[in-house]
């Protein structure tokens, strides 16, 4: 396994910074990006070393295969700021290990660990400064590997980029989230991509995305492609059920991204006394509760939507509203998350990780 140090990392610095152009008081999620990147190139048959460099514009040949075959994976993750300046990351090992189950899964070479934690440790001592502290702020990382390597014969390239780009980002969502139950399309299928951060699994999205918003919904529920008669998850995030005191899940498979957030939430609720069940959840489950008021929660949970609570949902033609909860498990267990991150709290488990 190839090894590496931070100090082995070539490092280019951008001339002027655009940390002063940025109103770190009123972040979007994702739209401003901090001065540097960290890219690193696969080519003659290897990683070859990390380097990092001011963020800007890619120069790819037309026949790159990302264009055409869309064979590309990503990730997401955080770095948040305590008052005295430490930068923290959250369980980041589970991201590498995942880009690199993505990876199998696209026929894209692995990456080594270490090109990735010791390449994401430097470009967060560069850009430290971008970490913003407000509450609900992070500075959000983008690893990603796509295949630049040439050719319009459709077989894996030769040539693949990894780049880890990151943005000062607020809340994902913006207000409340109502969710539109979806019986037609299929984000995944057994057998399928839908347990990898792939690209593309975003891309087949946008449409059924787009035809629930026109009808004022945010996100789509996915249910499972052969029944549709479980739900499965939101795409941008997993989703959490609470029917009276138990918190459901679907359990993670071939189809369901198994979230990083999703898992902490299970032993956190473990540990808080809340009981938890992960098993498939019927769509005509949650509508019966719906109706006779023991659906007492809904939320999705994701690095970027963290714990966001689901405000009703939409299931053929008829609109079912979640009353907010006086006791809320999803803001108890968001409370908790957060504070581990943002290393407000003492954390048992050993998921923060001091960069
Ligand atoms: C994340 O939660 O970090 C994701 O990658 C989901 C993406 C749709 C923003």
């Amino acid at each position: 396994m190839a090894t590496l140090t931070k100090n082995e990392i070539k490092i280019t610095t951008c001339e002027t910074s655009k940390i002063n152009s940025i109103d770190f008081s009123n972040l979007a999620f994702g739209q401003v990006f901090s001065d540097h990147m960290l890219t690193c190139d696969f080519k003659d048959g290897k990683w070859q070393s990390p380097e990092i460099v001011p963020y800007g514009p890619l120069t790819l040949e037309p026949s790159a295969k990302i264009f055409h075959y869309g064979q590309s994976i990503f990730e997401g993750m955080k770095a948040y700021k305590d008052a005295n300046d430490n930068v923290f990351l959250f369980r980041p090992m589970d991201n590498i290990k995942r880009l690199n189950i993505s990876a199998k899964r696209l026929a894209i070479p692995e990456l080594p660990e270490a090109y990735f934690m010791e390449g994401l440790k430097a470009l967060l001592d560069l850009d430290k400064d971008w970490i913003p502290t407000a509450e609900g702020s992070s500075l959000y990382i983008r690893p990603f590997i796509f295949a630049s390597g040439e050719g319009f014969h459709a077989s894996p390239a030769n040539a693949y980029k990894f780049i880890i780009a990151t943005a000062p980002s607020g809340a994902y969502f913006s207000g409340k989230v109502k969710v539109l139950i979806e019986e037609k399309y299929s984000r995944s299928a057994n057998g399928g991509v839908g347990f990898a951060k792939a690209g593309g699994n975003y891309a087949g999205q946008f449409y059924p995305t787009q035809l629930a918003k026109d009808k004022g919904y945010q996100q789509v529920i996915w249910t499972d492609d052969t029944s549709h008669e479980y739900i499965e998850e939101a795409g941008a995030m997993n989703v959490f059920v609470r029917i009276n005191d138990t918190l459901l899940t679907s359990p993670v498979s071939d189809r369901i991204l198994d979230g990083i957030t999703r898992k902490s939430i299970l032993e956190l609720a473990e540990a808080e006394g809340i009981k938890t069940e992960v098993r498939k959840v019927k769509v005509s489950e949650l509508v019966e509760a719906a109706k006779n008021g023991s659906l007492k929660e809904m939320f999705g949970a994701g690095t970027a939507a963290v714990i966001s609570p689901i405000s009703g949902f939409g299931f053929r033609g008829e609109d079912f509203e979640i009353p907010e909860q006086d006791n809320s498990f999803g803001l108890q267990l968001k409370e908790r998350i957060v504070a581990i991150q943002t290393n407000k709290t003492e954390d048992p488990y050993g998921w923060r990780m001091k960069v």
